[in-house]
C-alpha cells in the first residue's frame, strides 16, 4: 500500500507520472462510485477545495470532516478514526498538527493516507508547485528556485521536488529559522542540495524562481511578534525582485500574509504566477489520486470499494 507523506515517498520516475496524470484531459476514473475522507485538523481555502473537486473529477465523493468533530484522540484514537473512516473511503486525505499523526494512519496501512499538510511537510503544495514551473519553465533541470523565508514545511516539500527534477534549490533565512541537520540530510538522501545563503539579494540573483511562504505558520501564532522581528529584511518586494533579475517570477504557496513576506506590489506584480498556481493544486491532486488510487495500487482494492 502506498500512501503520500512527503515527496520522497515518490520516486523521481513516479513524481514525473504524477505530473502527467495532472494534465492528462481525461485521466482514469479511479474513485468512481467511492468515497475519500479529508479531515481538517487547521483550516484551509485552497487544499479542501481542490482535493474536493479532484476526487470528483475521478468519479468519486469527498467527505469533509473537520478533527474536532470525529475527536481524533480525544473522542477516538487517531488508529480508531482511521479504522473508521477505511470501512467507507477508498483513501484518506489529513490536514494535521502533528506529522506523527499522518504516519500513524499510514502505518495501519488500510487505506493509502495522504497528507494534506503538517507541521514537517506539505507534499500536494509541491506537487503543484512543479507543475507551475514545468509549465512556466518547460524542462526543470539546471532551472533554480529561490526560497526566502523560514525552512518550514512548504521549504521542505519543495526543496525535495524541485531538486528530484534537477533544479538548484536555494534558500536564504534569519539564522535560527534555516534547513537543519535533519531537514538537509533527508534532503539529500534524495540527491538533493541546497545552496544556503546568508542575504536574500545574493539567493535570489538570476534565479528563475522566487518563492516564498509566511513567517508565522497555522499553529505559531503565540509566536508571531517574535517572527516579525527576527524576519525583517526578508521580505519579497520590489527591491528584492529588482534583485533577482528580469526573468525571476513568484511563487508563493498562499495565503500571503501581504506586508509581511510579500508585498502587494509583488504579489500582485507582472512576476506574480501565484494564481496559476493555486489552480494547479488541483491538477496536481488529480494526478496524484489518480496515480496513488491506480497505477500504484496495481491489484490491490484498498479499503471500501
Ligand atoms: N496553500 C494551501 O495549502 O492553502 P490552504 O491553507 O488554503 O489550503
Ligand atoms: N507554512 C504554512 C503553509 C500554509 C499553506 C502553514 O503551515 O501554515
Amino acid at each position: 500500500m502506498r500512501h503520500l507523506l512527503e515527496v520522497d515517498d515518490l520516486t523521481r520516475a513516479e513524481l514525473v507520472r504524477v505530473l502527467d496524470l495532472a494534465v492528462d484531459p481525461s485521466p482514469p476514473r479511479v474513485l468512481e462510485g467511492r468515497g475519500m475522507g479529508l479531515v481538517f485538523e487547521k483550516p484551509s481555502a485552497r487544499t479542501r477545495n481542490s482535493m474536493e473537486m479532484a476526487v470528483v473529477q475521478l468519479g468519486g465523493h469527498p467527505v469533509y470532516i473537520q478533527a474536532s468533530e470525529v475527536g481524533l484522540d480525544t473522542r477516538e484514537s487517531v488508529e480508531d478514526v482511521t479504522r473508521t473512516l477505511a470501512c467507507y473511503h477508498a483513501a484518506i486525505g489529513a490536514r494535521v498538527f502533528a506529522h506523527s499523526t499522518v504516519e500513524r494512519m499510514a502505518a495501519m496501512d488500510l487505506v493509502p493516507i495522504v497528507n494534506m499538510l503538517s507541521d514537517g511537510a506539505h507534499p500536494l503544495q509541491a506537487l503543484a508547485d512543479v507543475l507551475t514551473m514545468r509549465q512556466l519553465l518547460g524542462d526543470l533541470a539546471g532551472r533554480t528556485v529561490a526560497y526566502v523565508g523560514d525552512a518550514n514545511n512548504v521549504f521542505r516539500s519543495l526543496g525535495l521536488a524541485a531538486g528530484m527534477l534537477g533544479m538548484e534549490v536555494r534558500f536564504a533565512g534569519p539564522p535560527g529559522y534555516r534547513p537543519s541537520a535533519v531537514d538537509a540530510d533527508r534532503i539529500a538522501a534524495a540527491g538533493v542540495e541546497v545552496h544556503e545563503f546568508e542575504r536574500p539579494e545574493e539567493a535570489v540573483d538570476g534565479t528563475d524562481v522566487v518563492y516564498t511562504d509566511v513567517w508565522t505558520s497555522m499553529g505559531q501564532e503565540e509566536e508571531s511578534a517574535k517572527r516579525l522581528q527576527d524576519f525583517e529584511g526578508y521580505r519579497v518586494d520590489e527591491r528584492l525582485m529588482a534583485a533577482a533579475g528580469d526573468r525571476a517570477l513568484l511563487l508563493h504557496c498562499l495565503p500571503a500574509h501581504r506586508g509581511e513576506e510579500v508585498s502587494d506590489g509583488v504579489v500582485d506584480g507582472p512576476a506574480s504566477r501565484v494564481w496559476p498556481q493555486a489552480e494547479n493544486r488541483m491538477h496536481a491532486a488529480r494526478g496524484l489520486l489518480a496515480w496513488l488510487l491506480g497505477e500504484a495500487a496495481g491489484a490491490e482494492t484498498g479499503g471500501a470499494t
